[in-house]
């Protein structure tokens, strides 16, 4: 074969090779083993020494033309390249936005707080304040200051963990009272919703650690009358204006006279169910006028004034409420009971 045909034949196959690869490499292979130093057409080259003067220049400008067609050639190819890439790239990267967006998990209130901070704003609407008082408590504050000595039988009314001789875990947020009558003068007008713990047995009633919200009213004037209509007015608003409220006489050492207050069942309307354990009522909190002796141990006069206080229990509030029959699910975190509550 002379040297013209094989030049011939390189192109050829040169330019058929070029319009079938499959990627960048490949290309790159079929560059390099026609167009490079150890190259097919480079072989040829260096045969030209064999040629004639004459033929010389005629098969170096051949040469010449081949090598360019070559490499123009691999630029289409490599252009063609490119494009297929981008292609491919776009169509990876396309965002459909007509696909829903990925829901994220919202969190929820704890029943326990829909309650509380419903209570909290029916009081604030009310003119009361919010407090806060220390869950480790000193026996004062908790027992003495609320007219129960040390010796009084009314400490087993509270089954109590002590963290001392003076410290104790608060078996009710009534112990907020004293601190807040210590610092403030009348008018008074107080909720203090927290835990409180009592050495109880777990059961479907009884937790050690459950939840209260106390209230004080202190002001020249305060009868039980404002008592009264204080909390009808709250069971009113939290359980729906025809919901019957009793008043059924108690004992508390730190009120005098002392109430427990009940609603009309809101599940039977007072016929009786297992929510009210057939009688009708569901028990809410217990209250009454402040005690005497409690005003004076906190420098208030009680000739010149008097007051009422009420202890709400929460979680009683909460599981009549939400038809709970455990008061244990309250503390178990069970994100399939939570759950239930998202959104309310
Ligand atoms: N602290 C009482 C309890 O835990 C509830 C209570 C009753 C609070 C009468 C009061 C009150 O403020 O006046 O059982």
């Amino acid at each position: 074969m002379s040297i013209r045909e094989q030049l011939e034949e390189i192109k050829q196959n040169g330019l058929r090779e070029l319009e079938n690869f499959a990627d960048a490499k490949e290309l790159d292979n079929i560059r390099v083993r026609y167009l490079g130093k150890k190259g097919e057409l480079t072989a040829i080259l260096k045969q030209m020494g064999k040629l004639s003067a004459e033929e010389r220049p005629v098969i170096g400008q051949i040469a010449n033309e081949v090598r360019q067609t070559l490499e123009a050639a691999v630029q289409k190819s490599l252009e063609t390249l490119k494009e297929k890439e981008m292609a491919l790239r776009l169509a990876k990267e396309t965002v459909d936005v007509t696909l829903p967006g990925e829901s994220k998990p919202l969190g929820g209130l704890h029943p326990l707080s829909i309650v509380q901070n419903e209570l909290i704003d029916i009081f604030q609407s009310m003119g009361f304040d919010i407090v806060d008082g220390p869950e480790v408590e000193t026996d004062y504050y908790c027992f003495e200051a609320l007219n129960v000595p040390k010796d009084h039988p009314a400490r087993d009314m509270q089954d109590t963990f002590y963290l001392g001789d003076n410290l104790l875990l608060r078996t009710q947020t009534s112990a907020a009272q004293a601190r807040v009558m210590e610092k403030r003068t009348p008018p008074i007008r107080i909720v203090c919703p927290g835990r409180v713990y009592r050495a109880d047995e777990v059961d479907a009633t009884h937790s050690p650690v459950f939840h209260q919200m106390e209230g004080l009213v202190v002001d020249k004037g305060i009868t039980m009358c404002d008592l009264k209509g204080c909390l009808e007015q709250f069971a009113h608003e939290i359980y729906g204006p025809e919901t019957k409220v009793r008043f059924r006489p108690s004992f508390f050492p730190f009120t005098e006279p002392s109430v427990e207050v009940d609603v009309s069942c809101s599940e039977c309307g007072g016929k009786g169910c297992r929510i009210c354990k057939g009688t009708g009522w569901i028990e809410i909190l217990g209250a009454g006028m402040v005690h005497p002796n409690v005003l004076r141990g906190c420098g208030i006069d009680p000739d010149v004034y008097s007051g009422f206080a009420f202890g709400i229990g929460l979680d009683r509030l909460t599981t009549t409420r939400y038809k709970i029959s455990d008061i244990r699910l309250l503390f178990e975190n069970d994100q399939r009971f939570l759950d239930q509550f998202q959104g309310r």
